[in-house]
């Protein structure tokens, strides 16, 4: 593994204040917002902030992958997100086309496998077509997973499942004998861990129809550091404040984890 802020790691991680935590989560999920606001500050266009966010991005990405976190969902483009105007919307839609273009090569290197999250066939074609190249070029990758959330919306998925479960109803199966497994299935996620930590930046305390189904246990880190700003000496705190806290999944005597 490379070291933990990019150096070759001298000895195994101890107690000092670059050491990894014991418990590292399985599944991060991270909502990566305040680039508007870090614009505004430096009376920069919103769409400078998205670009500066992609490169916050870029950082944690390489530091999930180095650490051995196993499934790291970003959220890039909400359903919601078609609403805000129309020049946002176009600048968010450029970044991402040549985010895909561009980092696929060192994405693939690293062994990164994407997945995306959400309704593909409602993004513009150019768009649509990078992001199945990318996830064909990296499909049997077997490092870390990245997980995008693009056009994304957590009751959709969930609508979408459930209607699933009705054509496999309508088909023949009794659904008296469907089980949550069976709505995963149906789920953009299917195969993946449920979510442990999500980390909300900019101080916002929400989770604006991120993964419904697949946060109910997770452990929500909100951190006032707006996106762009965000760096790996950040993460690592989020991830030791997620390893001091006791999961008790509905139950009683701690850490039932999965
Ligand atoms: C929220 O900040 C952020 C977004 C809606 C977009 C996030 C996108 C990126 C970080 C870059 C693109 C992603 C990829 C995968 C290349 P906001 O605009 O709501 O900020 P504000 O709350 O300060 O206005």
């Amino acid at each position: 593994m490379a070291g933990l802020f990019g150096k070759k790691k001298t000895g195994a991680p101890g107690a000092g204040e670059n050491s990894l935590p014991e418990r590292l989560p399985r599944h991060v999920a991270i909502i990566m917002d305040g680039n508007g606001r870090w614009a505004e500050k430096r009376r920069l266009p919103r769409a400078a902030g998205h670009q500066a966010g992609t490169e916050a991005l870029r950082e944690i990405i390489r530091f999930s992958s180095d650490i051995g976190i196993g499934y790291l969902t970003i959220y890039a483009f909400s359903t919601e997100n078609w609403s805000r105007p129309q020049d946002e919307v176009g600048a968010l839609m450029a970044l991402l086309l040549r985010y895909f273009r561009s980092e696929i090569d060192e994405l693939c290197e690293k062994n990164v496998r994407i997945v995306i999250l959400g309704d593909v066939d409602g993004l513009p074609t150019a768009q649509r077509e990078a992001v199945l190249n990318a996830m064909e070029r990296s499909k049997d990758n077997t490092g870390l997973t990245l997980s995008i959330a693009l056009n994304y919306g957590g009751r959709q998925e969930i609508l979408r499942a459930a209607k699933k479960l009705c054509e496999r109803a309508l088909a023949g199966e009794d659904p008296a004998a469907f089980t949550m497994a069976d709505l995963e299935s149906g789920l953009y996620t299917a195969g993946m861990p449920d979510v442990d930590l999500v980390i909300r930046t900019s101080g916002e305390e929400r989770l604006s129809n991120l993964l419904p189904w697949q946060t109910v246990y997770s452990e929500l880190v909100f951190d006032p550091t707006l996106w762009p700003d965000f760096t790996k000496e950040r993460y690592l705190e989020d991830l030791r404040a997620y390893a001091g806290r006791d999961r008790r999944f509905g139950g009683r005597n701690g850490a039932a984890g999965k």
